[in-house]
């Protein structure tokens, strides 16, 4: 199931940090992000269990191929729904073959969005949880897409940003907290095992 992005736009536009210049990661290398030698370092259930429960609607931005999408889908349950929105149609397509593959396909509905619009309007207030994995710091419009990511958490939803150290400098990360902040989320304790090379924080609305 896709839908379009919504023609609404934010019009929040901070100043990136300095010396930042976002890059997307090519779709061609969307494959590598679901090689099984990531589960070494990276257990997407282990992180997502302690965010998520059957029932639940959750918004996952820029999902790749899917590595926490499978166990995103699973969380929820036949009763939840994930909602995927990626910027690249050819991101999209592998995840919705690798959800085909596991049957979680009726449970994921896949969004293409654009740099300036994530298109989850009709979303507002619904969402309980958002994960923003390594995704936050390729966007050309952070601020304005992470008051997007808030505004569709209802009150008690939480909000999961994870960045990667290499690709995402400290200052960064630091913007991104700050633009969630100002967004009206709070940030609270995390409730799972955070490792060195991932930068993360999670963030509830009140
Ligand atoms: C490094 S990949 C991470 C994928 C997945 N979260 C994971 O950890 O396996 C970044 C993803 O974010 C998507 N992306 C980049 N900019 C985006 C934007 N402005 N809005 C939505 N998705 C975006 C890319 O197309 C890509 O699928």
């Amino acid at each position: 199931m896709t839908s379009p992005a919504s023609p609404a736009s934010h019009r929040l536009d901070e100043p990136l940090p300095s010396g930042h210049r976002p890059h997307v990661m090519p779709w061609w290398l969307g494959p590598l992000l679901v090689n099984p030698l990531r589960r070494l370092t990276t257990d997407p259930k282990a992180l997502l269990a302690p965010l998520v429960k059957l029932g639940d609607t959750a918004l996952e931005i820029g999902p790749g191929y899917g590595f926490f999408t499978r166990f995103l889908a699973e969380a929820v349950g036949q009763d939840g729904r994930v909602v995927c929105v990626d910027v690249q149609p050819q991101m999209l397509r592998g995840l919705e073959r690798r959800l085909d593959r596991f049957r979680l396909r009726g449970r994921v509905e896949t969004r293409q969005c654009s740099t300036s619009d994530l298109g989850v309007e009709d979303l507002d207030a619904s969402v309980d949880l958002v994960v923003a994995v390594n995704v936050v710091h390729e966007m050309s419009r952070p601020a304005a897409a992470l008051a997007q990511m808030a505004g569709t958490l209802r009150s008690g939803g939480r909000l999961w940003l994870v960045e990667p150290r290499g690709h995402c400098p400290e200052n960064v990360f630091r913007a991104e907290l700050r633009w969630l902040e100002q967004a009206g989320l709070r940030r609270i304790e995390e409730p799972q095992r955070t490792r060195a090379r991932r930068q993360a924080a999670t963030f509830l609305r009140p």
